[in-house]
Formats: structure tokens, C-alpha cells, sequence
């Protein structure tokens, strides 16, 4: 496996739909690198350049983050007309907010005069957004409605309609979950997500009224690549019995960690052709759910709902990772995106979700439990980001670097396996892994959308 071409060094395209005048990128801006000879599926392996190359990044924010849908928050987080949040698409800042009609909307957070961002809080209400450099004002549906001392330049012939905030093209839901991508030629949401639905329906959909966020995000920055995180999230059981011994143990009530029966754990791991991995585990003791959560659940009334294999499935102390960077575990009710930051670093956004019906103690007994095993200094999550940062930390040898990973585990195990919807492997497998560097490639390696409108 060999790099056979590297990039040139910036993108040398932009979408169309901004006011761009005579401006033309010239064409050596256009960077491009076929990825064929970093990701082998068929053989399970990943060149390590793909964690740490910076033009292969910058051709990842342009191609896969631009093209995805990406997840932007919580629809409890938008109350009424004016309550927004800001977060990241890719490395883009965005404003999430409810327009006066109530519906929500998404916009580049950048002022269209010199760029600055047009809203610095993480979250509020407010009737418009106004730029703090020079006082451009932008209303709730993104339009331009302020530039302060416009009689005080001569009068220039321009459009204003045309300098409205940027805004995602297309936006949607699913299980309370926004998400949105900058690409119109993006199929739908539902499209993307498939079968994976019915696994996040078994973790977000078992309150037929719905699902909420409490405690705010936590946010925190992680040395590592991205991929790294999401990888492990849709694919990696198999290091949990190694890297989470130690919490397992406190966990355990022998306080000597799984048995057996427990540690080789039957399961399942679906995976699909867009990305999208998750894995479960399907032994009855694998449930390590807070006791009070555990007991609020009415075990049957899920069965009867959404279906025994559900409940005693993706339900149970699972792992998954929506393509590109979204990624939950149903039992500790945490969700949370993998924001990149270059090649060397994350910034993890992770929120608690709760059932709307579940009452106070409940509620409380759910984001302590999150926070003990999946909050920043969690007893999990720390042994998580170890192996990330310590995964990224070498790769940059010139040796380290030109020696592929294995991804081998379970190679042609895939199948329909007449339970679980779509295809599915042991759970002991790499198959997601695969597909999630599969998809990446496939994505690295097709024009995005305004690369073809740039042609043209
Ligand atoms: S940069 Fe926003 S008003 Fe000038
Ligand atoms: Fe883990």
C-alpha cells in the first residue's frame, strides 16, 4: 500500500450558491487525492497516512464532511421562535436556531461582510443575529436587515437580499435528532440512515412521546483523529474486556470483573454500505444499565412494542456511530459528535438523552450514570481516549506511519441473519470498521457536488 499521489493544497472549488461575482478559484487550487491505495476493504487494512495527512484532511472537510448529513443537536435544545445554539459542521460554525414560523433552520456562522462569527454564545434567544466587528444584522431567517451607517458611504448599487447569512441546504429529523448537510444532491436523511434506523429506534424510540436533553453538553478536546473515536464507536466491542478491565471490575459485583460467559459475549454488529455501524451485545447478564433506569423500564410493554430481539439487542449495553461522527451508546444514554480539528485532534460534544416520561430520580440516576462512565473523566471514556491519543501520538514515525492497520477481524462474516435487519456479523468484528473506511474512501474519491458545479 503506497501513496501514489498527494494533493495539491487547497480547495479550489465553492458551491454556487453565494454572490461570487467575477471571483474564480483557479483550477491548481483544486486538490484532489485518489485514496484507492490507503483503505483496502477487501483485505481489512487502512494506510495510517489517512489520520495524519493534512491535505487528505482538507479534502476530507471538502468531500465527506460537505457532502454528509452531520449532527447538529437536540430539537429539545430549540424551544420557540429565537432559541438557538451554535456548533460545527466539519470545521464550519453554525448557528442552529427556530425561525418566527417555528421552523428550524441552520446557517453558516459567518458574517457576510468579513467573516466574523455573526453569534459567539453556545446558546440563547434573540430576535436577530448582529455581528459585533461592524453591526451587520441578520434576522431569524437569515436575511440582512441591518448595515448601521449605510447612508454614510456613497450610494452603491447592490442587492442586500443577496447577502444573507449561508444556509444548510437541507435539514431534517429523526428520533428528536437534527441533522443537516451542505449538499442538495444529498439523498434523503431516511435514506442514509436505512436500517439503521430500527437500532436507533430500539435506544431513542422506547418513550412513544419522545426523548430530551438535560445538563447541557459537555464538551472537551481530545488529542486524536477523528475517525479514530467514530471508528471504534461503530465497530469495537472487542476492546472492552482489555481497555475497560479496571471498570468492569467496579462495575462487576464480585468486583472481579465479567465472567466468562460474559466476556466472550454473543452479539451482533450491523453494519451498511453508507457508514453506519453498531453493535450489541445479545447475553440477558450483558445489561449494565443504573439500577433505578433499569427498574423504571417495563420490559414487556417494549417487547410487545418494539419487538423481542429489539429489546434484547440494540437495547442492551451497545455501541454505535452514524457516518460520519455522530455516535451514541443506548444504555448509558449518552450521544455525542466527533468535531474535527486537523488531522491531530477532536472536540467531543456529548449530551445525555432521557426518556420525556421518565420522572425526576429517574432522570437524575440516567445523567450520573452518563457522567460516571462516559462524562470526560469517566471511568470508560478515559481508557477511550487514551487509546485514541496514544494511537495518534506515534503514527507520526516515518516507519509507524507506512505500516497498515488490521481491520481483519471477521473478514466475509457479514450476512442477513434473519433477526436483525440488514447485514450483520458477530460482534466480535471489524465488518463496520470496513465499511466505515469503505464509505470514507468512496467519499474522498467522488467530486462533491460544487467540484461538478465548479466544472461546468
Ligand atoms: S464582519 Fe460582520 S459587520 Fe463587518
Ligand atoms: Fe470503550
Amino acid at each position: 500500500m503506497t501513496i501514489t499521489q498527494l494533493p495539491s493544497t487547497h480547495e479550489g472549488e465553492r458551491p454556487d450558491d453565494v454572490e461570487c461575482g467575477d471571483l474564480c478559484r483557479p483550477q491548481d487550487l483544486a486538490r484532489s487525492v485518489d485514496v484507492s491505495g490507503l483503505v483496502d476493504r477487501k483485505n481489512g487494512l487502512v494506510d495510517r497516512a489517512i489520520f495524519t495527512d493534512r491535505k487528505l484532511y482538507e479534502q476530507e472537510l471538502a468531500r465527506v464532511f460537505a457532502t454528509s448529513w452531520l449532527f447538529l443537536g437536540h430539537i429539545e435544545q430549540l424551544k420557540k421562535p429565537g432559541d438557538f445554539f451554535t456548533t460545527f459542521m466539519g470545521e464550519d460554525p453554525v448557528i442552529v436556531t427556530k425561525d418566527k414560523s417555528g421552523r428550524i433552520r441552520a446557517y453558516l456562522n459567518s458574517c457576510r461582510h468579513r467573516g466574523a462569527r455573526v453569534l459567539r454564545a453556545d446558546y440563547g434567544a434573540t430576535r436577530a443575529f448582529t455581528c459585533t466587528y461592524h453591526g451587520w444584522s441578520y434576522d431569524l431567517e437569515g436575511k440582512l436587515i441591518s448595515v448601521p451607517n449605510e447612508e454614510g458611504y456613497a450610494k452603491i448599487d447592490w442587492d442586500r437580499d443577496k447577502w444573507g447569512l449561508v444556509e444548510v441546504a437541507q435539514l431534517d429529523t429523526v428520533y428528536g435528532l437534527i441533522f443537516a448537510t451542505w449538499n442538495p444532491e444529498a439523498p434523503p436523511l431516511d435514506e442514509q440512515l436505512g436500517d439503521m434506523k430500527y437500532y436507533m429506534r430500539a435506544f431513542l424510540g422506547r418513550d412513544p412521546e419522545g426523548t430530551t436533553v438535560v445538563g447541557g453538553i459537555t464538551k472537551w478536546v481530545l488529542k486524536g483523529n477523528w475517525k479514530l473515536a467514530a471508528e471504534q464507536f461503530g465497530t469495537d466491542w472487542y476492546h472492552v474486556n482489555m481497555s475497560h478491565a479496571s471498570a468492569l471490575m467496579v462495575l462487576s459485583p464480585t468486583g472481579k470483573g465479567p465472567k466468562a460467559e460474559i466476556a466472550n459475549t454473543p452479539g451482533r454488529q450491523y453494519s451498511d454500505e453508507r457508514g453506519n455501524g453498531t453493535g450489541f451485545p445479545t447475553h440477558p447478564k450483558s445489561r449494565f444499565d443504573a439500577q433505578p433506569v433499569h427498574e423504571y423500564y417495563d420490559y414487556d410493554e417494549l417487547r410487545e412494542r418494539l419487538g423481542q430481539a429489539a429489546v434484547e439487542g440494540p437495547m442492551t449495553t451497545g455501541h454505535a456511530t452514524v457516518f460520519p461522527n455522530f455516535s451514541y451508546l443506548p444504555v448509558n444514554g449518552s450521544i455525542r459528535v466527533w468535531h474535527p480539528k486537523g488531522t491531530e485532534e477532536m472536540e467531543i460534544w456529548s449530551w445525555t438523552v432521557l426518556d420525556k416520561g421518565m420522572p425526576e430520580e429517574v432522570r437524575e440516576a440516567q445523567r450520573l450514570y452518563n457522567l460516571r462512565t462516559f462524562g470526560p473523566s469517566g471511568i470508560f471514556e478515559q481508557d477511550d481516549g487514551e487509546n485514541w491519543s496514544e494511537v495518534q501520538a506515534i503514527s507520526h514515525g516515518w516507519r509507524t506511519n507506512t505500516v497498515p492497520l488490521n481491520y481483519q477481524m471477521g473478514l466475509g462474516s457479514e450476512r442477513e441473519d434473519g433477526v436483525y435487519p440488514g447485514e450483520t456479523s458477530e460482534l466480535y468484528s471489524d465488518a463496520a470498521g470496513r465499511k466505515f473506511y469503505a464509505r470514507w474512501a468512496e467519499l474522498m474519491n467522488t467530486p462533491a457536488w460544487h467540484e461538478k458545479e465548479a466544472e461546468q
